[in-house]
Order: structure tokens, then sequence, then C-alpha cells
């Protein structure tokens, strides 16, 4: 059966790394049919808005979504409610794209790009499932009120639901049960209510049906000391939108580059995923055909086996870029010269 998949480049390099993905795309599934949409600060200079209507019911009526990266400088001037990020996260509110498993993964050629020592980070091999449609990111009340005398008020809230945590917690352990059994839920239940919500979900849960699962509970700030001093501690660690944000940077580093981490966004079970690599659009190098495309090829072949049921396609790819890696390939983050085009290239060399 025809799959579809529908590309939104978006921004900075954004189409530099996906037009690598079309490309690998065309020799490992001729057959995929692959659609674009304007995202990002592009749909804002071309539609007037980050994601309109019209790619909204787009994405919902594929099989996928695969994004490159939206925001940059250019945008910096517009109301929040418009900026590019406010589409991402508009996306990822109608798609109901809860729950995003974030890989970081240190590849054997890679242990010694990483700023960590070779030792701390050989064998990686973590999941960061980051809570993805809730929290600060979309509570309310928020804004910026003028109070007076030249004073203003900014106000977020932080706000979750026992759902919201169950259903996302449910992800973690299910994953966990396919790797190495370990989940450590992070949270700041020492200072937050929320925190302490997450705990005592998490706990009921994993009681109720994962009991077979090891919890640990651990502070987020813990986590993310732990992150760097033993990394290889984790398998699966669950935590909320905005800590996962920031863990998810974090973790990237011990893998080598925040250029090699892909991501999946998942909903309710046969609904379309929503496929992002973990990194932005990175102004200080959009233009110049350097970026690092593995983690957009990398989220490509998380699309095509959670979401487009070709698990052997994403074997395959994943040995393509695990052998061209072996192979000496590396772009500029990862220590090495080859260009964005090149890296494709060496992918698909590999590919055969
Ligand atoms: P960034 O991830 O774009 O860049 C951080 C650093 O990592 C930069 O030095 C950049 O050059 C480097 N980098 C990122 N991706 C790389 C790649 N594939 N290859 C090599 N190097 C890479 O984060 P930022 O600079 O904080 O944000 C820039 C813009 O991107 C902002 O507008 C931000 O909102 C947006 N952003 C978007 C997404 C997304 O679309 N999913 C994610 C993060 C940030
Ligand atoms: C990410 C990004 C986004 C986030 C922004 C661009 C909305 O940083 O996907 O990691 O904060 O979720
Ligand atoms: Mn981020």
């Amino acid at each position: 059966m025809t799959k579809t998949l529908l590309l939104l480049p978006g921004d900075g390099i954004g189409p530099e790394v996906i037009g690598e993905v079309r490309r690998v795309a065309a020799a490992l599934w001729p057959a995929l049919t692959l659609e674009e949409a304007a995202f990002g600060g592009a749909a804002i200079d071309a539609e007037g808005a980050p994601v309109s209507d019209a790619t909204v019911a787009r994405a919902k009526a594929a099989d996928a979504v695969l994004m490159g990266a939206v925001g940059g400088p250019q945008w910096a001037g517009v109301a929040r409610a418009i900026r590019p990020e406010a589409g991402l996260l508009r996306l990822r509110q109608e798609m109901a794209v809860f729950a995003n498993l974030r890989l970081a993964l240190c590849f054997p050629a890679l242990a010694d790009a990483s700023p960590l020592k070779r030792e701390i980070v050989e064998g990686l091999d973590i999941v960061i499932v980051r809570e993805l449609t809730g929290g600060v990111y979309f509570g309310q009340p928020r804004g910026i009120a003028a109070l007076g005398g030249g004073k203003r008020r900014a106000v977020d809230t932080q706000v979750y639901d026992t759902d919201e945590i169950v259903r996302v917690a449910r992800v973690a352990f299910e994953l966990a049960r396919k790797r190495r059994n370990l989940v450590h839920s992070a949270e700041k239940s020492n200072v937050m209510e929320t925190g302490v919500l997450w705990r005592e979900e998490v706990t009921k849960l994993h009681a109720a049906d994962y009991a077979d699962v090891r919890l640990e509970h651990i502070l987020a700030d813990n986590c993310a000391m732990q992150l760097v001093k033993a990394p290889k501690q984790f398998d699966v660690i669950l935590t909320d939108n905005l800590f996962g944000d920031l863990l998810s940077d974090e973790a990237a580093m011990a893998t080598g580059s925040i250029g090699l981490l892909p991501s999946a966004a998942l909903g309710a079970e046969g609904a379309p995923g929503l496929y992002e690599p973990v990194h932005g659009s990175a102004p200080d190098i959009a233009g110049r055909g350097v970026a690092n495309p593995l983690a957009a090829i990398l989220s490509f072949a998380m699309a095509l086996r959670l979401s487009l049921g070709r698990a052997d396609l994403a074997d395959r790819l994943e040995a393509a870029v695990t052998a061209a890696l072996d192979a000496g390939a590396r772009t500029p983050d990862i220590g090495g010269t080859l260009g964005t085009r090149a890296m494709g290239d060496a992918v698909l060399a590999a590919l055969g």
C-alpha cells in the first residue's frame, strides 16, 4: 500500500537537512509519496501564518509528518502568537502528539566526538520520553501585563492533569519493557505541585500495571547532573515538556552533537506521528551547506519504523548511517569537513 510522508522543511538549516532526507527516501523507497508544505518563518512569509489550517489538515491526513526546523532572527519581531515556534506548538497540539521520544545514542565511531570522555559515553543508548502537548508551554494564564509606572509582569503557568501524566508515563513504561526495563521519572516534586502530582501518578501507574519495570524517581536538576557524570545509568527518562526540552539538548552532547538526535512525537495508536530532529534552525550555520543531516535522516528512519510500517527499511537506513560513520564520514559538528550533501552521499553510498 502506498504511504504519504508530509515534509515540512521550515527555516534555516531545515530545508538543507530535509533535502538529504528526500534523496535518501527516493533511493530507499521510491514508491513513498512525498508531499511538502511551508512551515515556520517560511510559512509566515508565504502564507501569513507559521502553519496554515490547510497544512494542519494535510498533516493529520498524512501517514507521517517530518519537519526540518523552524525559527530564526528574521522573525524575532513577529508577535509571539504567530512566531515560527508557535506554529510548531500548534502542530504538536493539533496532531495530539503527546509523547516525544528523543533518542540519544552514541555511535561506536563517534565515541571520541563527544566533549565527554570516551569511557563515559561509549555504548550510550538513552530515550528521553518528553511530554509534548502540556505543561508550561501551553498552560493558562500566560502573558505580559503592564502594572503601571513602567513596571511589567510576565506569567507562565505550569499545569498538568492526571490523565496527561498517565498517558505519557504509559508510553515510557511500554518502551522500557522493550529495552533495558528501567525508567527514571524526572521532576521537581521537592518544589513544584506539578512535580508532586507527576510523582504520585507515575508511582500509582507503576504499581498498578508496570511493577515488572524498574522505576527510579529523580529530581530534574540531579538528572541534568547525572547526564554528564554517568549518562549510561539511564535507559528511559520520563519527564515533562520543559525539562524534556532541556535534558534532551544536554543528552545530545553526550552523543557528540545535537545534529545527531532524532525524535518521534506520537499520539493515539494509528494516528500520524510528527518526526522532528531535536536541533533548531541553526542560524549561525544556515545557508552554508555544512549542517549535519543525520538527525533528520534518523528521524525519517523512526518514521519508517513507527508510522510507515517499514521497520525493514528503518533497519537498513540506520545500518547505512552507522556504516557511513564507521567509514569516517564527518560533518564539522562531529570533527570533520564534509558538507550536508556529502554526508547525504555517504549515507546513500552505504545504502548501496
Ligand atoms: P539550534 O539547535 O538551532 O542551534 C544550537 C547550536 O547547535 C548552534 O551552534 C548550531 O549551529 C548547532 N546545530 C544545530 N543543529 C545542527 C546540525 N544539524 N548540524 C550542525 N550543527 C547544528 O538552537 P538555537 O540556536 O538555540 O535556536 C535557533 C532557532 O531554532 C531558534 O529560533 C529556536 O527557537 C529554533 N529551534 C527550533 C527547533 C525546532 O524547529 N524543532 C528546535 C530548537 C530550536
Ligand atoms: C525543541 C524546540 C522547541 C521546543 C521550540 C522550537 C518550540 O526547542 O523541539 O526542542 O521548545 O519544544
Ligand atoms: Mn529544544
